[in-house]
């Protein structure tokens, strides 16, 4: 890993042994971008990557003899109004309103390590020999304003990460338009997209298409989030590459608020990648001294596929992402009331439910919503953090000592930036809502959005939370939040603050978030947005698992876990084992499919387990017994490999392999059944191929023995991974046909 900065020819040259990226001053003191792939070798003369003609209608933006032009030149970080037609990463409006800037070089810092870009979340190092960082330093001096664009290359991983930093000196203020986190150019356009997309209880399924010349983009405008609609993640894949060949470019925003994700493909096939804050709505005044700093972008090249890019990301989320003592940890295993109660229970319902979880093995039981002020529905309650003693009447201090006494550990449910206009938080303070006086104010969930860009709000429902959280015994928080922002507008500033408090929204969460976490650093933290609607990097750095959709339907639950991987490591995906019928979809899918699909993330149960019968429980013990042995491998351990495409096909597969290749657990899913169909192979990946591993199937059946081995064989990496586990239509008739699945382990 190095930063290598050529002095004749001033060219950067950032590289680990996987991937290069090649920066250039310009003659004009502009930066040029050369290069981004796999390594290539460093010499001084890696200008031969520029390119520069006169064409036809070309704008040229350096006196002669030059034929330089923005518009055809790959930029390191393009602004807007000199001559180049594509989206700018960058734009400021000066007093005289113009927007025009000429940034160039000043100097460069290159030192070992990563610094915080602190209240923003980023990855980071635990020894400063893990990375290097590149800071290029630009200014314009018409309005004097510096701009600071920040490299850190991994030395473990095939990872740039980007943030940019604006610092204003000039004595007239100005205002920053759009702040882009990075953009990186490609000089041809033969690339497929793929992205995140979905909804509600169908979030981040894969979609990919060609690029086509113009601009492609994906986008989150819901404000209190990244959303379901759109992950933001992108990545551009060379057409051809598959899980497990050919090259890939992913780009990651450490991001929960309004974001862009945008591809820009010029008619000479140049295309540009750039992503950041959404510049809706976003207008930042700097007055003299004052400084902007954008999100992180983590970039990751992969020669060898999506899985590869994958499996890079989860190493470097679940390492140098998440953070806190949970981030080592395999997760506890919990039961949650959600779906077994909704709002409706009291106290001895709750124990009785944590009395059955205990029997069987659970570890934590999570109290959901419904606990304070006056929730008996969604109409009302939200913003009254103090206990309904109504329904607990030992309050959640008195509940939590006593799951304590049954031997479980206790978590409750939380949705702090949100308020029911029925409560007597609104009542008190019905200027701390977000939304334009005098403008009807829109609903979702009959709630509304607290104003976090106010310090004054935070500190109030800090102060509220952390007295609950301190008097009980409280070992984790699902932190909720259930609506996008409408009318977005702030109560507590004047017009130029407008433009900036929907950052400031999410700064002030992630305030609350850094607060709480400190204040109890003990606790396991889940983030959760209905679902997965704030499914994001910057989430994980405060919280380490997050749920991951509303929809517990183990079919619909691969698709979704499958999409998610995508990105994030099986650790962070909370997954839980629900009733039949499913809630959501109404489908009946068996025990066992339902936890095969559950136990490739943080597992647990959503369903009250009174409603069982002797035979399903001695089933439950079974898988969780299975899940203690097995969740250091999935959870921490593992890398997880991609088998089979549930968008793809009738089936889904899965593999995690410990790194040592010495274990591995595998998860074979079939959607509907096939009659007299054929036998079928499936091929593993990342053994040992000249390794002996015992080949178990797990053969997970309501009886008194509950999960039997029915089948353990002697059978070679080579054999698993080349010719593959032959399937037959008797197993899959055994296991119940439609919806079947078969989970295998090797030792
Ligand atoms: C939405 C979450 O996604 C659910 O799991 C549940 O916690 C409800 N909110 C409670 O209102």
């Amino acid at each position: 890993m190095a930063v290598i900065h050529h002095q004749n020819t001033n060219i950067f040259h950032i590289c680990n042994e996987e991937l290069s990226y090649i920066i250039r001053v310009m003659e004009n003191g502009q930066l040029e971008n050369l290069y981004y792939g796999k390594r290539i070798h460093d010499r001084e003369g890696l200008e031969i990557f520029h390119e520069e003609e006169m064409r036809p209608q070309m704008t040229v933006s350096r006196p002669d003899p030059s034929f330089l032009s923005m518009h055809f030149t790959k930029q390191e970080y393009p602004v807007y109004g000199t001559g180049d037609y594509r989206s700018p990463a960058f734009t400021v409006a000066q007093p005289n309103g113009s927007r025009i800037v000429n940034f160039t070089y000043v100097s460069h810092k290159i030192y070992k390590g990563k610094v915080p870009i602190i209240p923003l979340p980023a990855t980071y190092v635990e020894q400063e020999d893990e990375a290097e960082t590149l800071e290029l330093l630009l200014h314009d001096s018409l309005i004097n304003t510096d701009l600071i664009l920040t490299y850190t290359v991994y030395r473990d991983y095939p990872v740039i990460t980007r943030n940019t930093r604006v610092c204003h000196h000039g004595d007239e203020p100005v205002t920053l338009e759009r702040v882009m986190s990075a953009s990186v150019e490609f000089p041809d356009m033969d690339y497929e997209m793929v992205h995140l997309s979905g909804a509600w209880a169908r979030e981040r399924y894969v979609k990919t298409r060609k690029l086509e010349m113009g601009i492609q983009a994906v986008q989150s405008l819901c404000g209190t989030c990244s959303s379901a609609d759109h992950n933001p993640f992108l990545a551009l894949k060379r057409p051809g590459t598959n899980e497990h060949q050919g090259e890939v470019f992913g780009f990651s925003l450490v991001y929960s608020g309004n974001y862009l994700a945008q591809i820009e493909v010029t008619t000479f096939d140049i295309t540009r990648v750039m992503m950041g804050i959404h510049p809706e709505n976003f207008f930042w005044t700097l007055e003299k001294g004052e400084e902007f700093q954008s999100p992180e972008v983590v970039m990751v090249y992969s020669d060898s596929g999506l899985n590869k890019m994958s499996q890079v990301y989860h190493r470097l989320y679940r390492t140098r992402l998440a953070r806190g003592m949970w981030r080592d940890r395999p997760r506890p295993i919990l039961l949650n009331n959600w779906e077994a109660t909704y709002f409706d229970f009291n106290e001895e319902d709750i124990l009785n439910i944590a009395r059955k979880a205990k029997e069987v093995g659970v570890e934590l039981f999570v109290l959901d919503d419904g606990w304070f002020g006056a929730r008996n529905d969604d109409y009302r309650g939200l913003g009254d953090w103090y206990v309904n003693m109504r329904k607990l009447p030992a309050g959640i201090s008195g509940l939590s000592r006593k799951i304590e006494e049954l031997g479980l550990k206790f978590g409750f449910w939380v949705e702090l930036e949100m308020v029911n206009k029925d409560s007597d938080l609104y009542r008190a303070h019905p200027d701390w809502v977000i939304g334009v006086p005098g403008r009807y104010e829109s609903q979702a969930r009959h709630q509304h959005v607290l104003d976090f860009s106010r310090k004054e709000v935070v500190d109030y429902i800090y102060e509220m939370i952390e007295k609950v959280i301190a008097e009980a015994s409280i070992s984790y928080i699902k932190w909720d939040m259930n609506r996008y922002m409408s009318e977005p507008f702030s109560r507590g500033t004047d017009a130029k603050g407008q433009g900036k408090f929907m950052h400031r929204y999410i700064l002030g969460v992630y305030d609350l978030y850094r607060r709480l976490t400190e204040r109890f650093p003990d606790i396991l933290f889940e983030s959760c947005a209905s679902g997965g609607a704030r499914f994001d990097p910057a989430m994980l750095y405060f919280a380490p698992q997050t749920w991951t959709s509303d929809d517990t339907d183990a079919l619909e639950r691969l698709k979704i876990q499958y999409g998610t991987s995508y990105v994030y490591p099986v650790v962070s995906m909370g997954s839980h084992v629900s009733a039949v019928p499913n809630h959501q979809l109404f489908r009946t899918t068996s025990l066992s499919t339902r936890a095969n699909v559950a136990y490739f993330g943080t597992f647990g149960y959503e369903l009250d387990l009174n409603m069982l019968s002797e035979e399903e429980l001695s089933q439950v013990r079974n898988q969780i017994e299975f899940m203690k042995e097995y969740r250091e491998l999935i959870q921490m351990e593992g890398d997880f490999y991609r088998l089979l495409n549930p968008f793809e096909g009738n089936d889904t597969a899965w593999i995690v392999v410990s790194r040592d290749r010495q274990k591995a657990v595998a998860g074979f899913y079939q959607r509907l059944n096939r009659v007299n169909g054929a036998w079928l192979r499936l091929r593993l990946r990342g053994l040992d191929p000249d390794r002996l591993y015992t080949l178990e199937w797990r053969w997970d059946k309501a009886s008194e023995r509950g999960d039997a081995r029915t089948a353990s064989r002697q059978v070679y990496g080579s054999e698993l991974m080349y010719a593959g586990i032959p399937i037959s239509r008797e197993i899959l008739n055994q296991k119940g046909g439609d919806f079947a699945s078969v989970l295998f382990t090797l030792s």
